[in-house]
């Protein structure tokens, strides 16, 4: 019995904002461990369509030469095409909310079909506008409302900016759009989102700008930042998918090592639920990168009578694990009894209706699952085997698609599963079939 080791490629969420606050920053930093990931390379090219000049090194190493704030992007006439990634699209017209000028801002079909007005919602309060297709969606357009408004706005002491919704998206939309204000300004959440865009700019900014779980303070000064050298930690959701790969695979490996992995506890969530559900997870911090904490993973696989308990994730539990909830459903289908997941409704906006999504197809792999207008209702059976059934649909979402590969493994012997445009993992994690092949031999 031995030990797999996973080398994960750098944390998604991470990386866009190390690629934006680079393009930000004064002089050339230089990236490392970025994932080939097709949203990475969206967020890349419409940094460089504005003016930013980003180069690769190696496969995994980019350059990037800052331009020292905002006021030095260029003017773009053309679309800018954010691809398939949302995170692009919102983070992005955060901070080009403060340009001079306007720009747009477009996507693939799946996300033009994602929500953008509340985008509006976070930057009315900074005086900024946000022009949308029908319907509240992309494209957008974004900026050029500076010029006339500061004078109407600057009696205004500060700004108070109630993102709602757990949206890690908004509140880093609103943090990237204070950049260009020049008042203080207080963002609000009702539950807490992933802290990645105020723990990197907190350590090039050397303070913090977390004054409690919930609220966020950026000054009426915005001190420049000088360029950095960053290693990009393994990427948490990617790791996800080791977790369930070491509970449902029969291997001839007894764990799953994952090193120079993020250890951010807002990203922790699907690791914790597992840890409630029985699974042996072994965790040790290393050291801290631009206010990221960073370690290695060890995940037992399960003894031949252990079984994995139901359970009920709290509503910050479910946000704590939103990507993940697909691997979670997952999972809930080989626990000893009953799993509620629910105030997940975000799940239907995602890059596809993860909801609908995942109960179509375990519910024709044979579990026992309800799909609820927030969450599922899942009836675990330790003794389930998937069935054959007719192709399974991914949706065209790379999140779904990895599920589904992993499903798989819960097969009887024999039976091969078909997965429709299992292509659309090269949005987040293209090297994952291979590996998990490597795993399975
Ligand atoms: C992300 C935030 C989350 C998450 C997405 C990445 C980010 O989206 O689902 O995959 O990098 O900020 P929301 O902010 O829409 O919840």
């Amino acid at each position: 019995m031995s030990e797999f080791i996973v080398r994960l490629h750098g944390d998604k969420s991470i990386t866009h904002r190390a690629f934006i606050f680079a393009a930000l920053a004064s002089g050339e930093s230089i990236i490392r461990n970025v994932g080939s990931g097709e949203d990475l390379a969206s967020t890349r090219q419409v940094l460089r369509q504005m003016g930013v000049s980003i180069e690769a090194l190696s496969n995994d190493t980019w350059r990037v030469q800052g331009l020292g704030g905002i006021h030095n992007f260029h003017r773009s006439q053309e679309t800018l095409d954010c691809g398939n990634s949302g995170t692009t699209m919102r983070l992005l017209a955060g901070l080009f909310s403060g340009l001079k000028h306007r720009v747009t801002l477009d996507g693939d079909a799946s996300l033009r079909r994602r929500p953008m007005r509340r985008l509006a919602r976070v930057l009315e309060p900074f005086g900024r506008t946000v022009d949308c297709a029908e319907h509240g969606s992309a494209p957008i357009q974004v900026g050029g409302d500076l010029s006339q408004k500061t004078d109407e706005l600057s009696n205004h002491q500060n700004i108070r900016i109630l993102t709602a919704s757990g949206s890690a998206q908004l509140k880093s939309a609103a943090l990237l759009a204070a950049l260009s204000d020049h008042r203080p300004v207080q963002i609000i959440e009702d539950a807490q989102s992933r802290d990645h865009s105020e723990r990197m700019l907190g350590a090039l900014w050397s303070t913090s700008l977390i004054k409690s779980e919930l609220t966020l303070e950026i000054p009426a000064s915005k001190p420049s930042f000088t360029a950095f050298d960053f290693f990009s930690p393994g990427d948490l959701s990617s790791a996800s998918f080791w977790v369930a790969v070491a509970v449902l695979a029969d291997s001839k490996y007894s764990s799953i090592k994952l090193e120079e992995v993020n250890l951010n506890p807002s990203r922790m969530g699907l690791i914790k639920l597992a840890q409630q559900m029985g699974v042996q997870i072994n965790i040790q911090h290393k050291a801290e990168v631009l206010g990221e904490p960073i370690g290695s993973i060890l995940i037992e696989a399960l003894d031949l009578n252990q079984s994995l308990k139901p359970i009920q994730p709290s509503a910050q539990e479910v946000l704590d694990a939103l990507d993940e909830l697909p691997l979670l459903a997952l999972l809930a289908c080989f626990a000893d009894g009953r799993t509620e997941i629910r105030h997940a409704q975000e799940l239907r906006v995602k890059e596809s209706d993860r909801l609908e999504a995942m109960g179509q197809a375990l519910a024709s792999l044979g579990a026992q699952i309800e799909t609820l207008t927030d969450g599922w209702v899942i009836n675990g059976n330790p003794n389930l085997v998937f069935q054959a059934t007719d192709e399974l649909n991914s949706y065209g979402d790379h999140r779904i698609a990895m599920c589904l590969l992993i499903a798989q493994l819960k097969c009887i012997k024999g039976t091969k599963l078909k997965i429709n445009d299992l292509e659309c993992i090269a949005v987040s994690y293209p090297e994952f079939p291979q590996q998990l092949v490597a795993y399975s031999r």
